[in-house]
């Protein structure tokens, strides 16, 4: 498989049940894809297979500042066997310019500290990166009551 052989395409419900498929139900159960026009869905696919995605929604700010909201990555996927091909990323590089084009003013996310390869990934790909620990309303479900200690990333756009 070469890199020019990858696409890259919108999420759509037939995507997303191959997703699921592939990465498992927690995509789903987690809410990990998020559509509508201030949503980015891009899957990477190779042969009409996805082997890549990313998912950005519009997260706001908590109080004095819920007036403002900026593009938040909630997931980034790459298969196994498909990655250190710059798959990530382009899927990075296409979220940015969406978010930018759509008014976002920058990127952020957030990743646990055993995900060693996105860490690397951030720190290469210039995002700022800040020491944090998760807790409260914004851990997932299932994780409640534990802190999970990680990195928040950002990009000005
Ligand atoms: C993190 C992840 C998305 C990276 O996908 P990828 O397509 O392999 O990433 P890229 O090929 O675009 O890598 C970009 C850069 O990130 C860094 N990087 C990526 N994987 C790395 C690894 N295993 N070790 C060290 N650096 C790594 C490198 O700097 C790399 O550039 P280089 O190959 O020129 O050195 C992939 O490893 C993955 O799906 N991991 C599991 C899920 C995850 O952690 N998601 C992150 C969000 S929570």
């Amino acid at each position: 498989m070469q890199n020019t052989d990858i696409t890259f395409k919108e999420i759509d419900r037939r995507i997303e049940s191959q997703i699921t498929e592939i990465w498992g139900d927690w995509v789903l159960e987690y809410s990990c894809l998020h559509y509508g026009e201030d949503c980015c869905s891009l899957a990477a696919m190779w042969d009409s297979e996805p082997v890549g995605f990313i998912s950005v929604y519009p997260l706001p700010f908590p109080e004095p500042l819920a007036d403002y909201r900026d593009a938040y990555i909630d997931d980034l996927e790459v298969r196994k066997e498909f990655r250190r091909q710059k798959i990530a990323s382009r899927l990075l590089s296409m979220a940015e310019q969406w978010s930018k084009e759509h008014g976002y003013r920058q990127i952020r996310s957030w990743s646990s500290d055993d995900k060693i390869e996105a860490l690397s990934m951030w720190k290469n790909l210039g995002y700022g990166m800040c020491p944090a620990i998760m807790r409260g309303e914004s851990v997932k479900k299932g994780f409640e009551g534990k802190p999970i200690y990680g990195f928040y990333v950002v990009k000005p756009l």
